[in-house]
């Protein structure tokens, strides 16, 4: 292993994760681990320069108080009780540490008392990770459901890297893709990386179990169900598949609650699959904030679209085509989103916007068209910012952009009469429709 690493241990403070992210951003390797580690444990993580024992108002759990283990103490690692030494910089300060103040005293520990090298960077992480891959997965074969999401994308990446042909990648269209997306999957992964990978158009099974279903709960479950079932199907066909890829990332665990944090969500589901069907893991992003993830894709030489990908929900556009999905509506809320998105590209608002898309309603409205009355649909724009998807605040679109986005929608897609824009923040209205 390449990288020298500070290790984090939980008394269930919720500043965890900023502190690890800092350390990182010294270019230092820095983990969490739970408060009850082991010194054995610990002399198994290889290159541990020291210890950052952060706890907060938390470290009280159910009536009592919790501390790391009194080996920790003697065995010898340089050590820093983060909260003890910010609090001191607190009463100077009579606030919590400003950002720069707080890593004066993270710089001090990291390189002054545990004497740890600067060398955590995305070409060590790759090539660490490559080694790791190579140890767990050996000779055997590895199963990954490649989306075209940022994740599952650069898992492919770093997998083929490290095991090329062993590894099999499944990419599902549930026929509610963007427009071009699963090309693109196609187009980077088997024709640039040479990758093994099973593409599946399964667009007219999903369609035919959607027809008529107009409820969004009932859509999201067909949706759900139906993509594990067709996944499940392409596993039960390969032959000698021991391990399932996924990409799981740091903030999936952290939310996941600890031994000190109310569990927020469950993660380590398998995709749903059944009994017995189940893998052993892989999953080399497990330490990864976002943007780390992200930077790791470019070192893997991932295109830029495809790393800077906005978020896009798993059902994709099937909840932006409202009620009762129909082959015309689909169609307008696909092509709307593709003149949205270049128009946004050309305006280089695709660099700043956090998510912009169209969304084609189940109602028509009354029009003219070549002097003739006409009966159409209207496609709505909806385009936010946000930090965390808890709340988001609409982008003021320049309308000179909104203008052309209009009458190129109006022009180019079948079926639509209207533009109306959605510029409702969340709360009140949430980001998607449906
Ligand atoms: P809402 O509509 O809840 O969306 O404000 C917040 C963010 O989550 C995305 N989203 C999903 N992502 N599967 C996903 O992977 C889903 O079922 C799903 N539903 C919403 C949404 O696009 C937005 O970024």
């Amino acid at each position: 292993m390449k990288q020298d690493m500070i290790v984090i241990l939980d008394l269930g403070s919720t500043e965890n994760t900023v502190i690890a992210r800092e350390i990182r951003a010294l270019g230092v390797y820095s983990e969490i681990y739970p408060h009850d580690i082991t010194v054995e444990e610990l002399k198994k993580i290889p290159n541990v320069k020291g210890i950052i024992i952060n706890g907060g108002e938390n470290n009280i759990v159910d009536g009592e108080r919790i501390d790391v283990l009194p080996e920790i103490y003697t065995a010898g690692y340089p050590m820093l009780a983060a909260e003890h030494e910010f609090a001191k910089c607190e009463e100077t300060y009579t606030q919590w540490p400003a950002e720069e103040e707080r890593q004066a005293i993270l710089k001090a520990f990291v390189f002054d008392k545990c004497k740890a090298e600067a060398n955590w960077n995305m070409k060590n992480f790759v090539e660490d990770q490559v080694e790791l891959i190579r140890r767990q997965v050996g000779d055997k074969k590895v199963l990954l459901a490649l989306s075209g999401g940022v994740d599952s994308s650069v898992v492919a990446a770093l997998l083929i890297k490290a095991i090329g042909k062993q590894l099999v990648c499944v990419h599902v269209n549930h026929g509610l893709m963007r427009k071009g997306e699963s090309e693109s999957v196609i187009e980077v992964f088997k024709n640039q990386m040479d990758a093994n990978l099973i593409y599946v158009d399964a667009s007219e099974r999903f369609l035919g179990k959607l027809e008529g279903v107009a409820d969004p709960e009932e859509k999201r479950k067909i949706i759900g169900a139906e993509f594990i079932r067709v996944f499940e199907e392409e596993a039960r066909k390969l032959e000698g598949i021991d391990f399932l890829a996924q990409g799981t990332i740091y903030p999936d665990i952290v939310e996941s609650g600890t031994k000190t944090a109310k569990v927020v969500k469950s993660h380590h589901n398998v995709g749903g699959l059944p009994e017995d069907l189940q893998f052993s893991l892989v999953e080399p992003l497990y330490y990864l904030f976002k943007d780390e993830v992200r930077a790791c894709g470019l070192e893997l030489g991932l295109p830029h679209g495809m790393v800077f990908r906005q978020p896009f929900p798993g059902p994709g556009l099937g909840v932006r085509c409202l009620g009762a999905i129909t082959r015309e509506r689909l169609e307008a809320v696909r092509e709307s989103d593709a003149i949205l998105r270049e128009e946004f590209a050309n305006a280089g608002l695709d660099k700043t916007v956090w998510q912009y898309f169209t969304i084609v309603p189940d109602f028509k409205s009354v029009g003219v068209k070549d002097n003739a009355r006409c009966f159409e649909y209207p496609v709505i724009l909806r385009a936010v910012n946000t930090i965390d998807a808890m709340s988001a605040s609409v982008e003021e679109v320049d309308w000179a952009v909104l203008k052309k986005i209009t009458d190129r929608i109006l022009k180019e897609v079948k079926n639509v009469n209207r533009v109306c824009m959605d510029i409702s923040p969340k709360p009140c209205a949430t980001i998607e429709w449906e």
